[in-house]
């Protein structure tokens, strides 16, 4: 893809996953990556094996639910890099305990818009100043096709992810003009060490069956749309919310 080699990138909850391998497509194009896990170990391991493979990569402790730490990923990516040019906010968790609204804790609900919400909102004001100060740049945040879906057995985190292209077409129309493009990626149904560990073998033979393509979706498929958006290639492409699902939902 175009217009990568040379630019700085952050994936928060690029430890495993759709994230690191979103990492190591960026590295692989060109760019610089910054990669924040809450689980700092794995996000130093990710940027080892980028830098093991001849890329440019450094892996940093984040908790993108405060303030502080999505700062200090931004400054990361400075002092290491020179600045940022592109954030990836990825990262998702606190599923559990989610079900129906009438068995949905507060607690839980809480923890849920913590972690899948407040955690971008956090990120695009610790990223903003930095692509302005570079003359623009992209956010790119990770949803979820449970945004649209209709699930009977799950409220907060599709509660949490419609909240997040909200967010995003507010960027896209406030800093358009700036040169900040804002978008969102919908993953369906990704085969993760999260979703193997999550869902039974019998639920994802059923949404293979049901699924008009010929396999479910690997990391590798969302880091190509993620990777697009992030370079030259997606330059016009700015407030949309992209569902990469394998036709698991057919939308406008
Ligand atoms: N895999 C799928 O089928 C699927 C489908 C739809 C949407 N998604 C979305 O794609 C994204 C990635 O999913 P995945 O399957 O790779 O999940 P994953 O659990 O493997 O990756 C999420 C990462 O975020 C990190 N994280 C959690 N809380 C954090 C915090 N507070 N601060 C920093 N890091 C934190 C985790 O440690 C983990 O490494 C998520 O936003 C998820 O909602 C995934």
């Amino acid at each position: 893809m175009r217009g990568l080699a040379g630019k700085v990138g952050i994936v928060a909850g690029g430890g495993r996953g759709i994230g690191a391998a979103t990492a190591h497509r960026l590295a692989e194009e060109g760019a610089s990556v910054v990669i924040g896990d809450i689980m700092g170990d794995w996000a130093g391991e990710v940027a080892d094996a980028i830098r093991a493979s001849g890329g440019k990569a450094i892996g940093v402790r984040l908790d993108g639910t405060a303030a502080a730490s999505q700062g200090e990923i931004v400054a990361a990516a400075k002092a290491e890099f020179g600045g940022l040019d592109f954030y990836h906010s990825n990262l998702a968790g606190g599923t559990e305990g989610d079900i129906d609204a009438l068995n949905c804790t507060e607690e839980v609900l809480d923890k849920s818009f913590a972690i899948n919400t407040k955690s971008h909102f956090l990120a695009t004001q610790a990223a903003l100043p930095a692509l302005l100060e570079r003359g623009g740049g992209a956010m790119i945040y990770t949803s979820s096709g449970a945004a649209s879906g209709a699930a009977p057995w799950q409220v907060a985190y599709p509660m949490t992810k419609n909240a997040i292209h909200a967010l995003a077409r507010h960027v896209a129309a406030k800093w358009g003009k700036d040169g900040v493009r804002a978008n969102v990626i919908c993953p369906g149904l990704v085969l993760t060490e999260a979703v193997k560990q999550h869902l039974t073998d019998d639920y994802v033979a059923r949404a293979k069956k049901a699924l008009p393509h010929t396999r479910l979706g690997q990391p590798e498929d969302i880091a190509a749309a993620v990777t697009f958006l992030a370079s030259a290639d997606g330059a016009w492409v700015n407030g949309q919310v992209w569902h990469v699902n394998g036709g698991a939902q057919m939308r406008d």
